[in-house]
């Protein structure tokens, strides 16, 4: 890859919430640690009229709240500063974009990236205006963040519309997921050691569960999130995108198509849904008022913002399979929710249990080995074996070979959006979607939308501060197996 030199980073969306909340910080991070190319400015572009430095004091009080007070100092944040201006861009004013264009006329960046961090109802407006100013050349990229459509026929107006002024390898779709940096440990465990190759099929693995559990409520998202609910907010993009990683066949090289090619074979490869699957093998549930980390919390029908007969799902569980000769019968579970017990992201691959045990048996034997990745509230890799229990009797435990990432390399962990934004401005497409995979995982989850909408069943309560509602036990237990926190 080309070394980039210079860049000037086009930050739509620039006074919101993630703009504030993760994409400055993450600049901010890069700047600090000297990754980012010397000559490199950042624009913010939002409806407000602001100057400058307005823009570069919004900038510094929301880092009070959002950059721990260890991380900041006055010289760095002023050195940080010279790169950021701001200018008045909204969406749907051709003029903005000219005078936008007259700003940028003087730039001689090598890289100019448009970060689209909008509703996208705008990106459209955005891409069209900014190709009529002049302001899209070879060199230009543009990022988009989720939600990429509600279903597949928005998706592909999303992709048309974008696709329309820039060409696929210049279109980077996030899932911040993959930037996370356990995820690009589970490519090192699975891709440079020989050791679990031979083990990473449906002769050695009983079955796969992925969790993303949320302590956190809707917050102040609840319009929006009303509208999306759980499978559409998180399965469609972070949990396929984890299944990908576990599931794919080894790439040929880390070349970015050699990588989104299998991802998009495993997509491809999932069962769909028929109607009675919808029934017997998905689990929708909504949050009641509970108790989470000793504080009582209200449910989603009191939250702000949402309707009080809404039937939007803030958990899911899916038994997902695959129809390929690696992975046929081994289930995927995948589950999410807002308001569950713990705050946890892991994948958890568990192996079958010897064919035949010669110990006494004390219950713990079918636990069978188990590795677990775990990538919040910790960074960690962990291989139970099972183990003797010091003492005069032969009495096993599974017990877990440790490898702490903090521990380890007691350095910072980049934050996903550190390395997502430092590959945009290098061009490195491995760890964004491209399109056909975004088509392939919208195909595979409407027929489970259209399935719970047919099937017009309320979604099955569960208290805030639990596991979700108890038929998330039974979809595991049908197979014999249990969810983690159960076993
Ligand atoms: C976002 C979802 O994509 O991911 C949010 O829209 C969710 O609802 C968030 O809270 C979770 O991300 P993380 O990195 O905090 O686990």
């Amino acid at each position: 890859m080309p070394q980039v030199n210079s860049f000037d980073l086009l930050l739509f969306g620039g006074t919101g919430d993630l703009a504030m909340r993760k994409l400055l910080p993450a600049l901010y991070f890069r700047h600090r640690d000297g990754d980012l190319p010397p000559h490199g400015r950042i624009l913010g572009l939002a409806r407000e009229q602001l100057g400058r430095s307005d823009f570069i004091a919004k900038v510094k009080a929301s880092f009070a709240s959002f950059v721990a007070a260890a991380d900041m100092d006055e010289a760095t944040f002023a050195s940080f500063a010279e790169r950021l201006d701001y200018a008045k861009v909204e969406a749907n004013t051709p003029e903005d974009f000219n005078a936008l264009a007259e700003v940028m006329k003087a730039s001689l960046a090598e890289v100019r990236v448009f970060f689209l961090s909008t509703a996208p109802d705008f990106f459209a407006p955005i891409c069209k205006n900014l190709a009529a100013a002049g302001l899209v050349n070879a060199n230009s990229r543009v990022v988009l963040e989720k939600p990429l459509g509600r279903d597949l026929a928005s998706a592909q107006k999303i992709n048309e519309d974008v696709g329309s002024v820039f060409a696929e390898p210049q279109i980077f779709r996030i899932d911040h997921y993959l930037g996370k940096e356990p995820v690009q440990n589970l490519l090192a465990l699975r891709f440079a050691n020989a050791l679990l190759e031979p083990l990473w099929n449906r002769t050695w693995v009983r079955n796969v569960q992925i969790t993303i559990a949320e302590q956190v409520g809707v917050e102040t998202r609840g319009e929006f999130y009303d509208r999306t609910g759980a499978l559409r907010d998180m399965v469609q993009n972070h949990l396929l995108q984890l299944l990908c990683i576990v599931a794919m066949e080894p790439p040929t090289s880390i070349h970015p198509d050699a990588v989104r090619d299998e991802k998009l074979k495993v997509l491809r490869a999932l069962t769909p849904f028929t109607q009675a699957d919808v029934g017997s093998r998905t689990v929708r549930g909504q949050y009641r008022a509970g108790t989470v980390n000793g504080q009582a919390v209200p449910g989603y029908l009191e939250e702000a913002g949402i309707p009080p007969d809404t039937s939007t799902e803030t958990y899911v569980a899916i038994r997902a399979e695959l129809e390929s000769w690696r992975w046929s019968g081994v289930p995927f579970y995948l589950r999410t929710g807002k308001r569950m017990a713990e705050r946890s992201a892991e994948i958890v691959v568990n192996f079958r249990s010897v064919p035949h045990s010669i110990f006494p048996s004390n219950g713990t034997e079918s636990a069978g080995n188990r590795l677990v990745i775990q990538l919040q509230p910790e960074e960690s890799l962990k291989l139970f074996m099972m183990a003797k229990v010091p003492g005069d009797t032969m009495n096993l435990r599974p017990v877990g070979l440790n490898l702490d990432f903090a521990e380890q390399f007691k350095q910072r962990p980049m934050e996903a959006y550190e390395r997502l934004l430092l590959d945009a401005i290098r061009g490195n497409l491995t760890l964004f979607m491209r399109r056909d995979e975004l088509d392939a995982a919208w195909r595979w989850c409407e027929p489970i939308l259209n399935g719970w909408r047919n099937a017009g069943e309320a979604p099955r309560p569960y208290s805030a501060g639990s596991w979700g509602p108890a038929a998330s036990s039974a979809l595991v237990g049908r197979d014999g197996a249990s969810w983690r926190e159960e076993s």
